[in-house]
C-alpha cells in the first residue's frame, strides 16, 4: 500500500486535520513530517472538538499507529500535555501506538525565548510567528547543534546537552537581545522527567514506516502549515522554517518517492492567512467579516494555536496552480464550501496584474507580489444551505459550477468537498469527471 500525503495548498488552516481524520479511518499509520506545535489541527466528532498541535490527527481513530517523524521539531512539554488531555478523553496514547522518531529535534525553553526576543526586535517588521520556538529549533538543527529525541533514552548525555545548549543560547539572549537568561538547571530537571516519560515511545520511524509499507499497510503523511509557508516555496521570509510541501514529507519521514500514492492538496474555498506577509487577494471591510465570521462558531477564522483573527480573501487560483505544481497534487480536497452559501456572486482570482501586465504565475519576489493586483473572474453564487449535502447531485448547480471551475483551472481533480466541520459533512466527488 502506498504513502498518501496530505498537504496544505495555501497558508495553513485549510482543514488538513479534518481530512487526516477522514482518511485515517482506512489507514494503518498516520505520521507528522514537518513543523511542530505551531500547527493547530481541528477534528470534530459529533459534539466533541479535538484541537491537536503535535500528535497526529489519526489518533482519534482507534486503529492508526501515530508517528512523529524525523522532520518534526518537538516540544516534549506540549507533547505530554496533549497526550494527557487525550488520555483523559479516553484516547489510547500508549507507546504501542504513539511513536516518536529518535531523529526528530526537540524544542527547549531557550528556543521559545529566542523566538520571542527575535520577534520583539523585528518590531513592526515581525514575521508574526506562533512563538513556539520553531525557527530557533530548526536553526539549531540546520546549524548541526540541535538536540535529538534519541537522547531521551540517555539521561546523562541529555543533561549535558541541555546545559551546553542553554548556556550557549543564554549568551545570545542576554548579550544580543537584552533578554532574561533561561535557567539551565531547571530545564535539565524538567527534560529529565519528560525523557523518562517519552523514552518508551522512541522508534526509528523510517524503518517502522518502511516495514508497514512493505507489509501492505497504508501510511498517511499529515502535512502541517501550507505550501506558501514553505521555507523555499513560500513568501520568504514570512514563512515557517520547514518544508511543509510534498518533498518535505519524504525527507521528514525517511520514505522514498517510489512509495508515494496520492498527494492530496487541501484547499479552502476562499483564502486565509495568519501572521505577516503578502496576500494579493486579501479582503477587508464587510467581505472580510463575511468570510472570517465573528468568532461565534468554532470554525470561524481565528487561529487554533494563537487565537489571532485570520486575514481572509477570495480564492486565489494563481496560488492553487503554483501549489499543485510544487506538490504534484493528484487530487484536491476543497473545504468550507458552506461558508460561501448566500452570496450573490463569488469572485475568484485567476491572474495578477503587475505594472499593467497580466501575469498567471506567483512571483518569487515579495516586492513584486506587493505590487500585484488580483484579476477576478466572477462566478454566480448560490443561496441554499449546503451543510446537509452528501452527494454531487445534492449540491446547487452554481456550487457544482464553482467546484468544476476550480478543478479545470488547477488542472487537478477534486476528490472531496467538505460542507461543514463534522465527520459526515463531506461530499465524495471523485467519481465526477470535473476536468471534462
Ligand atoms: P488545519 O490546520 O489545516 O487542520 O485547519 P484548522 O483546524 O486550523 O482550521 C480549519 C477550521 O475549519 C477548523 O475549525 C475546522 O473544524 C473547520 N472546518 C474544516 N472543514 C470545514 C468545512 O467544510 N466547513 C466548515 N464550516 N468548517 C470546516
Ligand atoms: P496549520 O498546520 C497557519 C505561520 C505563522 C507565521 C509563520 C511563521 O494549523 O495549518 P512559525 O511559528 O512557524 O515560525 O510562524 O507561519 N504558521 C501557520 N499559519 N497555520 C499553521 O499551521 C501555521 N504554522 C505556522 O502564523 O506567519
Ligand atoms: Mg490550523
Amino acid at each position: 500500500m502506498p504513502l498518501n500525503i496530505i498537504i496544505g495548498a495555501q497558508w495553513g488552516d485549510e482543514g488538513k486535520g479534518r481530512f487526516t481524520d477522514l482518511m485515517a479511518a482506512d489507514t494503518d499509520a498516520v505520521a507528522r513530517f514537518s513543523g511542530g506545535d505551531n500547527a493547530g489541527h481541528t477534528v470534530t466528532v459529533g459534539d466533541e472538538i479535538f484541537k491537536l498541535h503535535l500528535i497526529p490527527s489519526g489518533i482519534i481513530h482507534e486503529k492508526a499507529t501515530c508517528v512523529i517523524g524525523n522532520g518534526v521539531v518537538m516540544n516534549p512539554a506540549v507533547f505530554i500535555r496533549e497526550m494527557d488531555a487525550l488520555a483523559e478523553r479516553g484516547v489510547d496514547v500508549g507507546p504501542g501506538r504513539l511513536k516518536i522518531s529518535r531523529a526528530c529535534h526537540i524544542i527547549t525553553p531557550a528556543h521559545l525565548a529566542l523566538d520571542k526576543a527575535k520577534e520583539m526586535q523585528l518590531g513592526t517588521g515581525k514575521i508574526g510567528t506562533t512563538l513556539r520556538g520553531i525557527g530557533p529549533a530548526y536553526m539549531d538543527k540546520i546549524g548541526r547543534s540541535g538536540i535529538r529525541a534519541g537522547l531521551f533514552a540517555h539521561p546523562e548525555e541529555l543533561a549535558e546537552a541541555i546545559h551546553a545548549h542553554i548556556e550557549t543560547h543564554n549568551k545570545t539572549l542576554t548579550k544580543i537581545y537584552g533578554a532574561e537568561p533561561v535557567d539551565a538547571t531547571a530545564v535539565a530537571a524538567d527534560y529529565a522527567r519528560y525523557a523518562q516519560r517519552l523514552a518508551p515511545h522512541l522508534t526509528d520511524a523510517s524503518v517502522l514506516l518502511d516495514k508497514s509499507l512493505r507489509a501492505g499497510l497504508s501510511v498517511l503523511a499529515e502535512g502541517a502549515q501550507g505550501t506558501f509557508l514553505d521555507i523555499d516555496h513560500g513568501t520568504y521570509p514570512f514563512v515557517t522554517s520547514s518544508s511543509p510541501t510534498a518533498g518535505g514529507a519524504l525527507t521528514g519521514l525517511g520514505v522514498g518517492p517510489k512509495m508515494v500514492g496520492r498527494v492530496i492538496g487541501v484547499c479552502k474555498a476562499f483564502t486565509s492567512r495568519v501572521g505577516s506577509g503578502p496576500f494579493p487577494c486579501e479582503s477587508d471591510g464587510e467581505t472580510a467579516v463575511r468570510l472570517r465570521g465573528t468568532g461565534a462558531n468554532p470554525w470561524d477564522e481565528f487561529g487554533t494555536t494563537t487565537g489571532r483573527a485570520r486575514r481572509v480573501g477570495w480564492l486565489d487560483l494563481v496560488m492553487l496552480r503554483h501549489a499543485s505544481r510544487i506538490n504534484s497534487f493528484t487530487d484536491i480536497a476543497l473545504t468550507k464550501l458552506d461558508i460561501l452559501s448566500g452570496l450573490a456572486e463569488i469572485p475568484v482570482c485567476v491572474a495578477y496584474k503587475l505594472d499593467g501586465e497580466v501575469i498567471d504565475y506567483f512571483p518569487y519576489s515579495l516586492e513584486e507580489l506587493g505590487r500585484c493586483e488580483p484579476v477576478f473572474d466572477v462566478l454566480a453564487g448560490w443561496q441554499e444551505d449546503v451543510t446537509g449535502c452528501r452527494t454531487w447531485d445534492d449540491l446547487p448547480q452554481a456550487a457544482q459550477k464553482y467546484i468544476e471551475y476550480i478543478a479545470k483551472d488547477a488542472q487537478t481533480p477534486i476528490s472531496y468537498v467538505s460542507v461543514g466541520p463534522g465527520r459526515a459533512q463531506v461530499v465524495d466527488v471523485s467519481a465526477v469527471n470535473l476536468l471534462g
